[in-house]
């Protein structure tokens, strides 16, 4: 199977470290559609030089997210959803481009700034329907996730909001392209007043706690990291205010 990997980015000054990262792992993965759908206006020219070079497989897009959901500068990162209206253009693509009659396909939503293993790829293909991973740093854990004997989900470690119907982060899931397909209502919804709670209201559209899958060992492995750039200071560029220098992208 495919995989189509749908990954929300935005400006910031980190943006093409980031972005490099993530390209410099895709390049090991075969059989990869990379959907990269921008927070803004028109596509930039520095993601359009960055997708050009890095040499996966891509389809790029831009979509800004709606003025109601941008988020206030003063108010905390976690007041609004981030990346919603972008991932649920990336559905958009695979509903017009994948035919489930001919083609295998997976669709995983990979932010831009997380750290993947490589082997995750290799085990998310055999996603029949749903399946779902363990990821570290996330929900003020060392790890979140599904805790499985013989290969079925007994119990779940989880701090974060318990009472998630699946508690799961967005690395930590892949769903069939087929059924992205023949789930037409399935999308994010940007407006969702439940803090926290995307992932799992995006996924009980389509399967449950009980039929979610576990991935053979990987229930016990952690291969997705829910990492984070610090923001890059940058107080002394005002140091150089009146000196001309080359004007280099970064
Ligand atoms: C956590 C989850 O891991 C995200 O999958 C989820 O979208 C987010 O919370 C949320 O619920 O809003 P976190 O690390 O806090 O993620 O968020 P970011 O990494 O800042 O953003 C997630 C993705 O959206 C990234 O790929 C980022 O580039 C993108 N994003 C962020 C935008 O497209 N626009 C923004 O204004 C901010
Ligand atoms: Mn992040």
């Amino acid at each position: 199977p495919t995989i189509y990997c749908i990954t929300p980015t935005y400006a910031r000054p980190t943006q093409k470290a980031d972005l490099t990262r993530l390209c410099q792992t895709l390049q090991h993965v075969w059989n990869f559609h990379w959907i990269i759908v921008e927070d803004s206006e028109y596509k930039t020219g520095l993601v359009s030089r960055f997708l050009e070079r890095c040499g996966v497989t891509y389809t790029h897009f831009a979509v800004r997210t709606s003025p109601h959901l941008r988020r206030k500068s003063k108010s905390p990162r976690w007041h609004v959803p981030r990346g919603m209206e972008q991932r649920n253009k990336g559905l958009q693509w695979v509903r017009r481009n994948f035919d489930p009659k001919r083609m295998k396909g997976v669709v995983y939503f990979a932010d831009d700034d997380n750290t993947y293993d490589v082997e995750i790829f290799r085990k998310m293909r055999e996603t029949k329907a749903v399946s779902i991973w363990p990821v570290g740093f996330v929900g003020g854990l060392r790890w979140e996730g599904p805790v499985c004997q013989n290969n079925t989900i007994i119990d779940f470690r989880v701090a974060y909001k318990p009472n998630r119907e699946i508690p799961v982060d967005m690395a930590g899931f892949a769903v069939n392209a087929k059924l992205v397909v023949n789930n037409p209502h399935l999308k994010f919804n940007p407006n969702s007043v439940d803090i926290g709670h995307s992932e799992s209201e995006f996924l009980t559209m389509v399967t449950s706690k009980d039929t979610i899958e576990p991935l053979g060992d990987l229930c016990n492995k952690v291969l997705v990291w829910h990492t984070r750039t610090s923001p890059a200071r940058l107080h002394r560029e005002a140091v150089l205010n009146g000196k001309s220098f080359p004007d280099l992208e970064c």
